[in-house]
């Protein structure tokens, strides 16, 4: 059994600021951060690399032990297309075995971690003292994707946009294993109208509260 070190766990769709977050708390609290969703998109672009079928299990199992953890490149994994994939190689349960074995063992990492995806909460560290989930609207996530693509340089259609947030959060929510859902302790934060600032103080509320009680 591996031993967790504080954990935050942060779960929730697409584009919901999740990542942000994620990324701000572990700046504040000194704590290491992994995006969990760059370990399904190392072995979609794995997969994509070497031509192999996305329905491959064997192959995709391979792939999902033999990645780099450490050297994840966000830039290109970023890639439209490979988080597409990943969320097609997302649904077999031997992927999932595999890098949820390896994101646990970065969640023993000290001083302490903090994971995001879709199921930190409810399957990866059930025993995290604290549990987020964030949601916005479909609409909002679409306008803040589209102004994020804008912003680098990038062209973009909102409405191609939203018609894919909305495809990927029907699969991710309703797959078999392990489906995007809340904890039952996790506390919702929903950033439809909330800036990030003012979510991270939210969260932060949470976060002081846990550690209070762990010390
Ligand atoms: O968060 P991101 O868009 O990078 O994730 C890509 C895909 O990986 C998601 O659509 C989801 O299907 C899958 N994923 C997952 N479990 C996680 C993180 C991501 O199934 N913990």
């Amino acid at each position: 059994m591996f031993r967790m070190t504080f954990t935050i766990a942060i779960d929730g769709p697409a584009a919901s600021g999740k990542g942000t977050l994620a990324r701000r708390l572990a700046a504040h609290y000194g704590f290491r951060h992994l995006d969990t969703g760059l370990t399904y998109r190392a072995v979609a672009k794995a997969m994509l690399d070497a031509g192999m079928p996305l329905d491959d299990e064997a192959a995709a199992v391979d792939a999902a032990r033999a990645f780099d953890i450490g050297n994840m490149q966000r830039d290109v994994l970023a890639a439209h297309e490979i988080g597409e994939a990943a969320s097609r190689i997302a649904v077999m349960p031997g992927v999932r075995r595999v890098l949820v074995e390896r994101q646990r063992e970065f969640a023993t990492r000290p001083p302490g971690t903090v994971l995001d995806g879709r199921d930190i909460g409810t399957v990866v560290c059930p025993d995290a003292p604290v549990k987020l989930f964030v949601i916005a609207s479909p609409e909002v996530r679409a306008r803040r994707r589209y102004h994020e693509i804008l912003g680098n340089g990038g062209e973009a259609e909102e409405q191609a946009i939203l018609a894919d947030i909305v495809k990927r959060d029907e699969r991710d929510m309703n797959r078999a294993d392990s489906p995007l859902k809340p904890a039952r302790d996790a506390h919702l934060l929903d950033t439809s109208e909330m800036t990030i600032e003012a979510a991270f103080r939210a969260a932060r509320r949470f976060v002081d509260a846990a550690l209070g009680e762990n010390s």
